[in-house]
């Protein structure tokens, strides 16, 4: 079966109920937040634009904010062993804490989507410094995810009130980043279409496409994904579930070191994936394996692409086509020591789905990788 992009039509057209404007920002539970500063500044080419800690006045923990593109990381250490933050990382290790939404209205989209279900996790509040004034709410998603609504019409600082605009000494040399194309979560099994319906009905996205367990599956591990994006289409966030394979799957793997649901990938795109996987690669991040055989019958999968085909395979890059056009991915392997959280590279050049054909390729690839480590 062959499940082409769906969009489900909605029985009414309803004005949206809650706009967004974008990925705000994405913050990190880490347990050295100042280290991973580093390899995100050194490796990939994020800047330092904002910080918060003891020199500012923050007693209980310190956070770095970085910024390629339109893209701002937020990595945070708590020196307080019993809070909510270390509890987080002592559980999790490092992960996504918090998938921050772009707003205009912060006190709006809290009622919308508290009145439609959604489980409150900060009521709006206010807060301020000399460069103005932020609101921010926030509503709980899978595992211990949380989703921040930002409203920052009336600020013109650093980041948020609270931070202090800060730069480093390093030489930053960026590497094409440009935005979050989408950020995937793993839930548990029989999840999946307990949060598409939460997104749905809470949140009033729309289901775009759906994977099945025929398109993604490999002799020994599958997975179920479906993908659901806001109104204007900025936001889209696939949601995984593990399905039943003859050996234990990447999405169980990683719900088993990640201990809950939570966010599986980011997917941040590019329009040089060429230069933007080649810097990542001599900086020392590594990607997933894909074997040569991959590239011996790609062109007859996905036809004329605008790159060179040796120039891709000697990156590793993972080509793919839908009826609009064709993208360019590869997916980093885990960026911390438990099997959870990795990054993907995307350039899109009109292909507005997901890979779909490249997930064989690369489960395939992903199951070397958890032979290796003897979790498969
Ligand atoms: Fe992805």
């Amino acid at each position: 079966m062959s499940v082409e992009t769906l969009t489900k039509n909605s029985t009414q057209t309803t004005e949206d109920f809650l706009p967004l404007l974008g990925t705000d920002h994405i913050e990190f539970y880490c347990g050295n937040a100042k280290q991973s500063a580093y390899y995100y500044q050194s490796a990939w080419g994020y800047e330092l634009i904002a910080y918060a800690g003891l020199e500012t006045g923050v007693k209980d923990r310190t956070s770095y904010v970085l910024r390629q593109g339109k893209i701002t990381l937020v990595l945070t250490t708590s020196f307080d062993p019993d809070s909510e933050i270390s509890q987080h990382v002592r559980k999790h290790g490092d992960g996504v804490k918090y998938l921050s939404l772009w707003v205009d209205d912060a006190r709006k989209s809290f009622e919308e989507t508290v009145k439609r279900g959604a489980k409150p996790a900060m009521e709006p509040t206010v807060f301020k410094d000399e460069h103005g004034e932020v609101v921010i709410s926030a509503i709980h998603t899978y595992g211990d995810t949380i989703h921040k609504f930002v409203e920052r019409k009336n600020y013109n600082g650093a980041f948020l009130p609270g931070f202090a605009e800060k730069h480093s000494n390093m030489e930053i040399k960026p590497i094409g980043l440009m935005y979050v194309d989408h950020c995937v979560g793993n839930v548990e099994l029989g999840g999946m279409n307990k949060w598409v319906e939460f997104y749905e009905n809470v949140m009033g996205f729309k289901l775009l496409i759906t994977f099945d367990d025929k398109d993604i599956s490999t002799e020994y591990s599958a997975l179920m994904s479906k993908v659901v994006s806001n109104g204007n289409g900025y936001i889209k966030f696939p949601i995984n579930e593990p399905a039943e394979g003859k050996k234990k799957s990447q999405i169980e793997e990683y719900l088993e070191f990640y201990k809950s649901a939570g966010v599986q990938h980011i997917a941040v795109a590019t329009d040089d994936i060429i230069f933007t996987v080649g810097e990542l690669r001599k900086r020392g991040v590594e990607f997933l394996y894909v074997p040569d055989t991959y590239y011996e019958d790609v062109m007859d999968r996905v036809g004329a692409i605008e790159e060179d085909l040796e120039v891709l395979k000697s990156l590793n890059i993972l080509i793919d086509r839908d009826e609009e056009g064709y993208l360019l991915q590869l997916f980093t392997k885990p960026v911390e020591d438990r099997p959870t959280v990795f990054y993907e590279i995307i350039e899109r050049n009109g292909a507005k789905s997901f890979g779909k054909g490249n997930f064989k390729a690369l489960f395939e690839s992903i199951e070397r990788e958890q032979e290796l480590r003897g979790t498969l």
